[in-house]
């Protein structure tokens, strides 16, 4: 490994007042429209925007831009076993603007590798666990020109990220409804800290409020 830069990880989210990014059905439309033109906006500024599995596989997102200009980003997939549909919008809308990069694990069977290496999608292999090694893959992406990342969830890759304190900076735009449910992905899964201490802490450096959301906005504290 050349080093140990990483890029700067932001996290976004649109959740609930409750804290949950999707209903128990797994229904994601939290967002209205001037909270989408905000997080289009924040994708232009980007090398690239990444998402695990359970979002490609539930939502089908195209993970593009719209509203703005823009010269296009890296989509960026985690998936352990190489599941995701090989017709999924991020391997076939718009690749030539959006490529795409699925990271998986040293054990991902090769025959998928090649299946999703044929659809031009490059294949990252980072850990040999059950899950993508997220740590070993931070400078490997440093290292290809990702030196911006846009962190769109879900719920478990989130925690991922903070549990591995990878996340400078958060963005979330709080909407007005109340979904519960313990079953509904909340803003942050996994298993959790067991102190307050031991999280990552952060550092409120904006706050606004439009059409019954708000937005906030921090900053890792250093
Ligand atoms: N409101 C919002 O802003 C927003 C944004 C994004 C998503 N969502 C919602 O979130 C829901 C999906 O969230 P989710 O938590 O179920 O799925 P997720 O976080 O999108 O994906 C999790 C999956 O990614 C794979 N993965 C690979 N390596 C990983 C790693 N190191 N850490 C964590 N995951 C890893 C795992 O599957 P394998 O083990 O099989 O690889 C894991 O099950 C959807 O309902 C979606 O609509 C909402």
């Amino acid at each position: 490994m050349k080093g140990n830069k990483r890029p700067y990880v932001i996290l976004s989210a649109a959740m609930t007042i409750d804290g949950k990014i999707a209903t128990k059905n797994g229904d994601p439309d939290i967002s209205d429209e001037g909270d989408w033109k905000a997080v289009h906006k924040l994708r232009t500024e980007v090398d690239a925007i990444m998402v695990g599995k359970g979002s490609i596989i539930l939502d089908n997102p195209k993970l593009h831009i719209k509203f703005y200009e823009h010269k296009g980003y890296f989509r960026i997939i985690l998936d352990s076993t190489l599941s995701i549909p090989i017709e999924s919008n991020v391997v076939t809308f718009k690749p030539e603007i959006y490529p795409t990069i699925i990271v998986t694990t040293e054990n991902a069977p090769i025959e998928k590798i090649k299946e999703f290496e044929s659809k031009n999608i490059e294949i990252i292999q980072s850990g040999k666990g059950r899950r993508v090694d997220v740590v070993n893959l931070m400078p490997i992406l440093y290292h290809k020109g990702v030196k911006r990342i846009l962190l769109e969830g879900g719920g478990n890759l989130n925690w991922s990220f903070i549990k591995n304190n990878l996340v400078d900076e958060i963005r979330i735009a709080i909407a007005p409804w109340m979904a519960g449910g313990k079953d509904a992905v909340s803003l942050v899964e996994g298993e959790g800290f067991a102190k307050m201490i031991e999280s990552p802490r952060y550092l409120l450096s904006n706050v606004s409020s439009r059409n019954n959301y708000v937005t906030l906005n921090y900053k890792k504290e250093e």
